[in-house]
């Protein structure tokens, strides 16, 4: 069965920044480790089109809103393609068939009973698109998130039984105890279960226009969240899958939208007698001088070209992984980021492969063949670059990407150390050919792992240090592909340029 990646469906109410790029990246790197451990696997995003919020972007900048978003949706088109991200399906909530699906939905949960006619009355932030109580807000009147004054609401609505599921959903998390990564995340959502009121959920809005219309009740639109949130499902069926590969699905999120997938839609799907997800990867925020960065916010807002301009696209990515841990929220600061990928890839890793290969193509003619006998410094170096590359996948395998990016620079540490001990470019003043030889055999085929595991995270410099060793399988994800295999290299090149 293939595994399915997620990443939110974005606002379509302005261009896209840094922190949407950092959830397309992690997307990508697991459906990556995915496709790279021999799964099939589908990388899903898109575009959150309707609603107030985006009415109201689309208005402020004197534009049609049809035309509004199909100028905001292909501009994360535009970044996946220039992140070199390649989505299987790019939804978007205007999509025809998605508002189908949604329409047959809404009518399934309102043929349940779990959807009737009521009143609400609360405090809405139009930033967010929820109702809030006043306990959650500061000073009882602004959104937390977006620091604007939220909007006192009481109209006729739609409400969804959510206080039905609360029994179901504290049962699912108890026996999914790694549903949500990390833990301490379900423990909160798990909390907030037990301990919060669980009110009837509004999921729509009257005489608001934009979006799709409540079947038989034209003064009604579907609440927005529901309308993206069952975008997850939409695509899963473009993709041409059923709604049981939601079994394989991996959603990754930002914690700002926890609730909408912790507890609406595991809710919605219990409603359906659908299948939930496997996991939800929640991920901290990226600030800037300790403001998140956010479309609200314009000084905070980082374009992530002209990050990847000046860092590379796997300078991006790699320094993104590497700086903070996922769960965290974490500073951007160009300079550090600059310092870690030339410390890690250009010094740690692209360097060493350029003389190690460079010594390899001069002095031993490109060709290590037929070494059976290696030395004890040869044999520990190797076993214990073993034991690491096989945390690295349990690492890709619990989303713990920082680890693998630690890990597998502490091998490049170790067999830069190793590298330099041996000094094989001291070939002609008395070291042997057999001591040369079995150095650069050991460092190029350590090399080679260490590429095919670092590939989901840094493409391209996988793959051009791949391409000079002319070998990609890997000992570590194929089972009966020894490690120590014969080195041949036709040229040299610079991998990586330094930042
Ligand atoms: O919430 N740091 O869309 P949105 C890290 N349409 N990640 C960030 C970030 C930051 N500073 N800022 C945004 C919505 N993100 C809804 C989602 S899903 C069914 C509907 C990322 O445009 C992060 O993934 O506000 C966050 O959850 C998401 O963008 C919010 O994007
Ligand atoms: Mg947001």
């Amino acid at each position: 069965m293939t595994n399915i990646f997620t990443t939110p469906i974005f606002y379509a109410n302005g261009e896209p920044h840094l922190g949407h790029a950092y959830s397309g990246i992690l997307a990508d790197i697991f459906h990556r480790y995915s496709l790279l451990a021999n799964s099939e696997s589908c990388l899903i995003t898109g575009t959150d089109e309707h609603g107030l919020k985006i009415t109201q972007a689309a208005s402020k900048s004197c534009t049609e809103v049809e035309d509004f978003v199909d100028r905001k949706s292909a501009s994360f088109a535009e970044l996946w393609s220039a992140l070199k991200i390649d989505p299987d399906v790019f939804i978007r909530t205007t999509d025809r068939f998605h508002a189908q699906f949604v329409e047959k939905v809404w009518k399934k949960l309102r043929d349940k009973g779990d959807i009737y006619l009521g009143n609400y009355q609360g405090q809405y932030c139009i930033g967010c698109e929820q109702f809030y109580n006043k306990r959650d807000l500061v000073d009882e009147k602004y959104c937390a998130i977006h620091k604007t004054e939220v909007q006192s609401f009481e109209e006729e609505t739609y409400l969804f039984r959510l206080s039905r599921y609360r029994e179901q959903l504290l049962e699912f998390y108890t026996s999914n105890q790694d549903f949500i990564i990390p833990t301490f995340t379900q423990d909160y959502v798990v909390k907030q279960l037990k301990e919060e009121p669980l009110e009837d959920l509004s999921v729509s809005r009257i005489n608001h226009k934009w979006g799709i219309s409540v079947p038989g009740d034209e003064n009604h639109t579907i609440y927005v969240w529901i309308d993206a949130l069952f975008s997850y499902l939409s695509a899963i069926q473009k993709a041409g899958y059923n709604p049981d590969q939601l079994k394989k699905t991996t959603h990754i999120l930002g914690k700002d939208i926890l609730k909408f997938h912790a507890i609406y839609w595991p809710a919605f799907l219990l409603a359906l007698e659908l299948p939930l997800p496997k996991h939800l990867i929640v991920h901290g925020w990226w600030k800037v001088e300790g403001h998140k960065i956010s479309k609200s916010i314009p000084e905070t807002v980082v374009h992530p070209k002209a990050f990847q301009t000046e860092l590379s696209n796997d300078g991006l990515r790699y320094a993104l992984i590497k700086q903070k841990p996922l769960f965290r929220d974490g500073d951007l600061v160009q300079d550090s980021l600059k310092h870690v990928i030339n410390a890690d890839l250009v010094n740690n890793f692209a360097n060493l492969v350029k003389r190690n290969n460079t010594l390899i193509l001069k002095q031993l003619s490109g060709e290590i063949v037929g070494i059976t006998d290696l030395d004890i410094e040869c044999r520990q170096i190797v076993t214990e670059a073993e034991v690491k590359l096989d945390k690295v996948i349990n690492g890709y395998q619990t989303f713990d990407i920082l680890i693998v990016s630690q890990l597998l620079n502490q091998i490049l540490t170790e067999l830069n150390r190793f590298f330099h001990e041996r000094s094989p470019w001291l070939i002609n003043k008395g070291l042997t050919r057999e001591h040369v030889s079995s150095t650069c055999f050991v460092v190029a085929n350590v090399v080679r792992e260490i590429a095919i595991l670092y590939s989901p995270i840094i493409p391209s410099l996988s793959e051009s240090i791949l391409n000079e060793l002319g070998d990609n399988r890997s000992a570590s994800l194929e089972r009966g592909c020894p490690l120590l295999r014969d080195i041949s290299i036709k040229k040299v090149q610079s991998h990586f340029t330094r930042v």
